[in-house]
């Protein structure tokens, strides 16, 4: 159980079953708020966000990369850490400088494999399968100015059957997922 107060920014471009793991795994935790923020005005993580109560900001290119106001709401809400859940851009250093090592992202491979710009949800798994890859996994990583580059924290691994498609390999990668970036988290909060 942690006792202070702590805000946590999800980061998030698509359906959000990530950033909705996250907020579910800690709904017990009333000193632990979220928002999320997006790039896509339509994401569907933005509406499951605000049926659990949770506040969203979305932005533009320019603002994202040209203004401070993401950077500005982040520190209004006195942000602990910034959690990146399917969120497709770069990080710009303006943000980054602000969290040292408090910014962390989730990929569905084994960086450095299959990592990289435009690298993200089914074109990893198709690139994966194509590959006939042994092993997949997962990788959590904090976030450099670089595409999935930054430090990695943790990665989980299973062996690709042959018979697999894709989709079979996207759902054990979202099982994955769901179960480790929950408890990531939290051993986070709790170093800080
Ligand atoms: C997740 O599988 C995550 O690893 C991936 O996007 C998916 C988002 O799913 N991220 C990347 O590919 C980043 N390069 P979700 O919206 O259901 O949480």
């Amino acid at each position: 159980m942690i006792n202070r107060k702590i805000h946590i920014a999800i980061f998030a471009s698509g359906t959000g079953s990530n950033a909705v793991k996250i907020i579910d795994f800690f709904k017990e935790q009333k000193n632990i708020s979220f928002s999320v923020l997006s790039n896509k005005k339509d994401a569907p993580v933005l509406e499951k966000a605000q049926s659990l109560g949770v506040e969203t900001l979305t932005f533009t290119k320019d603002e994202f990369f040209n203004q401070e106001e993401v950077l500005n709401y982040l520190k209004s809400k006195q942000t602990n850490l910034i959690v990146l859940a399917g969120f497709l851009w770069l990080v710009p250093s303006n943000i980054i400088q602000s969290f040292p090592n408090r910014i962390i992202n989730i990929h569905p491979a084994l960086l450095p494999k299959f990592g990289g710009k435009g690298m993200y949800g089914m074109k990893v798994h198709q690139a994966v399968v194509e590959a006939k890859e042994k092993e997949t996994g997962i990788t959590i990583h904090y976030v450099d100015e670089q595409y999935d580059h930054g430090t990695v924290i943790v990665q989980e691994k299973f062996n690709v059957a042959e018979k697999d498609t894709p989709e079979d390999v996207a759902n054990k990668i979202h099982q994955l997922e769901h179960y480790h970036y929950p408890r990531v988290v939290e051993a986070i909060i709790n170093m800080m």
